[in-house]
């Protein structure tokens, strides 16, 4: 194996075909190899490959994320998610991944390491994407899930997806954060393989949604690129995959990042506002469920990719992330709340004169409208939805 595990804080190294996910000192570690001297046009032509490993957006950058021999890889395939353009705003949607989450990218990674590490059983603790996800994944794998989601907390929908690829779901009474505590102890105690983003595998697949939507716009950087902040783990990777790709001669400048936040669960806002002298925790609420997080795991991480590519993180209110929301839906693209952060932020930004008119951002977003049917079914106009008999004048008098 080419790669090793890096402590982020300390620089100790570990070997990659050990299961830990901190190091001795404490902080995160970071998956680094030597560095990468692939040709970007490999990627290129990898575009009309029929080769399984090529077609998946995420091992189609192998040599920059994981070495592993292709029969060991666990792939749907995932990625290759569309790039849209509207109102001259960008939008890549992860939402277009097989399980309706960018979550698969790093899921197909993490998942692989542990069928080479020999793990049985896999877990994570949830707010649903990654619940679902890996359920997935381990159902593909044949490994046994076992999800931690904070009880009564999660969209019916991701609840029901993570059931039916036959995951064991415990529902903790408490919150995200609860759920992320009990099963990092669980993982420790029971020898079972934690795939949440603590682990740096998983940072490593999602990394490529930043390279997959540079190779979309033919390698030339926009100036911003837009994520929404939970636990910080897409964060991470972006400013990790942006660092990589600079390094690599991919790009020949760096792109500005946006995270932003729901002012109910903000963190790293509040983080940022104090140049990140605090770590912020915080009882979290908001609409957008997927990131209702008040101690996001990749802290120190994500304050690196936020200093390294001159970035800045920014919040919005729930009215203002469900108003973007409808207009990502009457776009005819649509994506679920936590999603619509991004587009929420692009506004505020823009009229603080952060975000100038003529510059190219591109907003990811991460889940698909359907994964929250019941953010939408709350706030459908009266007259939109009518109930009526079943005759021609009622229909008459319905459109008229
Ligand atoms: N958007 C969606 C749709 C998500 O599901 C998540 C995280 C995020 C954004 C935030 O990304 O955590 O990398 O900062 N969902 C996790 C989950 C927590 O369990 O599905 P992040």
């Amino acid at each position: 194996m080419n790669e090793r595990l890096t402590c982020i804080g300390c620089g100790r190294e570990y070997d990659a075909s050990e299961i830990r996910y901190t190091c001795d000192c404490g902080n995160l570690l970071s998956v680094e190899r030597d560095s990468v001297t692939v040709d970007r046009r490999v990627f290129d032509q990898r575009r009309t490959s029929r080769e399984k490993v090529d077609q998946s957006g995420v091992w189609r950058f192998r040599e920059a994320g994981l070495s592993v021999d292709h029969g060991d890889i666990v792939t749907h395939p995932e990625g290759l998610t569309r790039l849209y353009e509207r109102d001259g705003i960008l939008f890549k949607h992860e939402g277009e991944n097989p399980t309706g989450s960018f979550k698969d990218r790093g899921m197909t990674v993490a998942v692989t390491q542990a069928k080479r590490l020999g793990a049985t059983t896999v877990a994570c603790a949830s707010t649903g994407n990654t619940s679902a996800s890996l359920a997935a994944y381990a159902a593909q794998a044949g490994l046994r899930a076992v999800v931690f989601v904070p009880s009564g907390k999660i969209s019916g929908g991701k609840l029901a997806q993570t059931l039916a690829y036959g995951a064991l779901c415990l529902q903790v009474r408490g919150d995200f954060d609860a759920a992320m505590q009990l099963v990092r102890a669980a993982c420790d105690r029971l020898g079972i393989y934690l795939v949440n983003s603590i682990n740096p595998f998983r940072i490593e697949g999602q990394k490529t949604i930043v390279w997959e939507l540079l190779q979309d716009m033919e390698w030339q950087a926009p100036d911003w690129i837009v994520v929404p902040a939970g636990n910080l783990g897409n964060t991470s990777a972006f400013g990790k995959a942006l660092r990589e790709a600079h390094a690599a001669g991919w790009i020949d400048r760096m792109p500005r990042l946006a995270s932003i936040q729901a002012v109910g669960a903000n963190p790293f806002y509040r983080g940022f506002e104090d140049s990140f002298e605090t770590r912020h925790r915080v009882q979290a609420e908001t609409v957008a469920s997927a990131i209702r997080i008040g101690d996001p795991v990749s802290w120190e991480r994500a304050v690196g990719a936020i200093r390294s590519t001159n970035g800045l993180v920014e919040q919005v209110t729930d009215e203002e992330l469900m108003s973007a929301k409808r207009a990502i839906d009457r776009m005819g693209i649509g994506c679920e709340p936590a999603s619509a952060t991004t587009l929420a932020g692009v506004r505020k930004l823009r009229s603080a004169g952060m975000m100038r008119q003529n510059e190219r951002i591109v907003c990811v977003l991460t889940g698909n409208i359907l994964k929250d049917t019941d953010a939408i079914l709350k706030n459908v106009p009266p007259d939109q939805i009518v109930e009526i008999d079943p005759t021609i004048e009622a229909v008459e008098r319905a459109v008229s």
